[in-house]
């Protein structure tokens, strides 16, 4: 569904106190204290109407909205960073607003369109600039989500839609270094599913594995694919990396787990750094095989929230695969850095990846 029609002018109420405070980020839990202001803007009628960044705050809505009884609800996730001249850099941010048109699509919802998210990120950013941390000391998480407020319980199609954007200041998501679990007992996704979008329902079935994962001292699980219990598809909420010998290797995009930016950003560093990288699928087994025989030297998570997280342990049919601790040319971390160097303003951007906040003319 796309939306025609002009968008609506961005207008802006600042909140009367700021929430505020001078901390140390990595003390504060990822998801736990909100910056001052949301954008919060209105489908109805087939286009956008008013868009608002205003205080954060609650919505008032009725119980019966088909987003909370049939899941008409999809988010994403993406970071700004305070560089070292104290500029803010947004990362790749059309390619989560490009993203977020996909899961549109699938859910018959309308698009937000690309300048509607950028302008109204931009406004929202821009607002709560002091709540980005200081440069080094972690990143401002931006979290938008478009859902139904459509009052019928009817099961059908939306008509009427909010896409909100709120933030939180944070440095850590995951620990530093993970055990996960594989399992055949619950799958992630399924073909012709919706693993390769962000609708919330993807994730609340995830949540008792990663119970079962935390019995056996794992943070999270290694999901395999649906069909055959078989094919690494990704690590929790992060993408998936193995170094196998001396190639990178990661699952091919199968159309049944997301497509993660930070996965693009990553092979694209690995490939200029001069890293071979396989985009194909990796059976558990192999998985074994390697680190039988010695190859199997890492495997790392990538996403938005932690970036690139280390796997220690892999506990697969009641045994532990324990991984050698990194060495000094471990590709993990050296990639890691690549990347945070660029999204934190700290390196140049060959890629063109980061994206300035312009202040606003209205603060
Ligand atoms: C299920 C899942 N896989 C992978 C990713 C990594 O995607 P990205 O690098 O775009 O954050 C995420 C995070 O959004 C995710 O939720």
């Amino acid at each position: 569904m796309t939306s025609a029609a002009a968008l609506p002018e961005i207008t802006v109420e600042r909140a009367p106190h700021s929430r505020w405070v001078a901390t140390d980020w990595s003390t504060v839990p990822f998801g736990s204290l909100y910056s001052d202001h949301m954008l919060v803007a209105e489908y109805r009628d087939g286009c956008w109407r008013e868009a608002a960044v205003r205080p954060y705050g609650p919505l008032p809505l009725p119980p019966s909205i088909s987003a909370l009884h049939y899941g008409l609800s999809i988010f994403e996730g993406f970071k700004a960073h305070r560089a070292p001249s104290g500029e803010i850099l947004l990362f790749r941010p059309s390619e989560n607003a490009r993203r977020l048109r996909r899961s549109a699509a699938r859910f018959v919802m309308p698009e937000v369109p690309e300048a509607l998210f950028l302008d109204g990120v931009n406004a929202l950013v821009s607002m709560d600039e002091k709540w980005v941390p200081d440069h080094g000391a972690g990143a401002l998480y931006i979290r938008p989500v478009l859902f139904s407020t459509d009052t019928s319980i009817r099961p059908k199609p939306g008509e009427r839609f909010l896409f909100v954007v709120f933030t939180c200041p944070f440095a850590s998501y995951y620990p530093a270094a993970l055990d996960v679990l594989v399992t055949s007992r619950y799958v992630r996704a399924f073909p012709g599913g919706t693993g390769d979008i962000k609708p919330g329902g993807n994730y609340a079935p995830t949540f008792l594995a990663d119970v079962e994962a935390r019995a056996r001292d794992c943070q999270t699980v290694l999901w395999l694919d649906g069909p055959e219990h078989r094919y690494l598809e990704e690590c929790g909420a992060m993408n998936v990396f193995l170094v196998l010998g001396d190639r990178v290797v990661t699952p091919e995009l199968s159309g049944t787990f997301l497509a993660g930016v930070t996965r693009d950003s990553v092979i694209t560093l690995l490939r200029s750094m001069g890293h071979t990288v396989e985009e194909r699928r990796v059976a558990i087994e192999e998985v074994l095989a390697a680190q039988k025989e010695g190859r199997l030297r890492e495997c790392f998570g990538t996403g938005t929230a932690a970036t690139i997280s280390n796997v220690r342990r892999i506990h697969v049919d009641g045994e532990d695969l324990v991984l050698p601790p990194f060495g000094p040319a471990a590709v993990g971390p050296l990639v890691r850095e690549r990347l945070v160097g660029i999204m934190s303003g700290r390196d140049p951007d060959p890629h063109g990846w980061v994206k300035r906040v312009t202040r606003d003319a209205r603060r």
